[in-house]
């Protein structure tokens, strides 16, 4: 699929593509969470390993340049299931009736992130229908710091709701949220018609 944003082109990624240009995804990563180098390093192995889970599935933003064409911006997810460290801490935080309604079956949202200097121009909104557009799945779940960010003001337009508020992981003294939605996304030129 393309995107529509002048100049910049939103597309599936393929497992080999993303594997290869890792580093360069991870540098958006750093820049779009304002993480340090060390910290990114230390993303990468994780990273790599999460294209070979079942249902990855990744998507890109790419801007036209003179030298060709740069990522911008990229997400990936995949079917969430026991035994993930992310899943078994979110299985925790919520209760068994949301749980079973909401995370079994479900398409985690892992990373989604786009370049500060490409950041507002819809890049985002774009590459989250990417992502979530015809999945195999019932709902899509996420985590996002507990803040009034871009990040969630995006996932609260695009209809994810709160299953969990002021969350804590282990190792991070940052609130979390954990958001879900039902698929199929609605139709981004139908946000706010009920
Ligand atoms: C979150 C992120 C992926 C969104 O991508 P983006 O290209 O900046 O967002 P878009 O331009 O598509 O905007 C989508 C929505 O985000 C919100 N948003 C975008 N820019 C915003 C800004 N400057 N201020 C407040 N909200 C903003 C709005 O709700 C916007 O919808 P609207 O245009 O209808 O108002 C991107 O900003 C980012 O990488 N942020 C840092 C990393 C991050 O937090 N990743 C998510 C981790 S869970």
């Amino acid at each position: 699929m393309t995107g529509t944003t002048p100049a910049t082109r939103v597309t599936d990624l393929p497992i080999r593509w993303l594997r290869e240009h890792m580093h360069e995804a991870l540098t958006i990563y750093g820049l779009a969470m304002g993480y340090d180098s060390s910290v990114v390093a230390g993303r990468y192995g994780y990273a790599v390993q999460h294209t070979e889970r079942p249902g990855f599935r990744a998507v890109g933003a790419f801007a036209a340049t003179e030298e060709g064409e740069r990522l911008v911006g990229f997400g990936y997810g995949y079917l969430t299931a026991p035994g993930q460290w992310w899943h078994d801490q979110v299985r925790a935080a919520l209760d068994r009736r949301t749980a079973k309604r909401w995370l079994a079956g479900a398409f985690e949202v892992c990373e989604l992130h786009v370049h500060p200097d490409s950041q507002s121009r819809g890049v985002g909104r774009q590459l989250l229908h990417a992502l979530l557009a015809d999945l195999p799945y019932d709902t899509a779940l996420l985590s996002t710091p507990d803040a009034d960010t871009k990040a969630f003001r995006l996932y609260r337009a695009e209809g994810f709701v709160d299953l969990a508020r002021g969350y804590h992981f282990p190792g991070d003294a940052r609130p979390f949220a954990i958001l879900g939605v039902r698929l199929p996304l609605r139709p981004a030129d139908r946000r706010g018609g009920g």
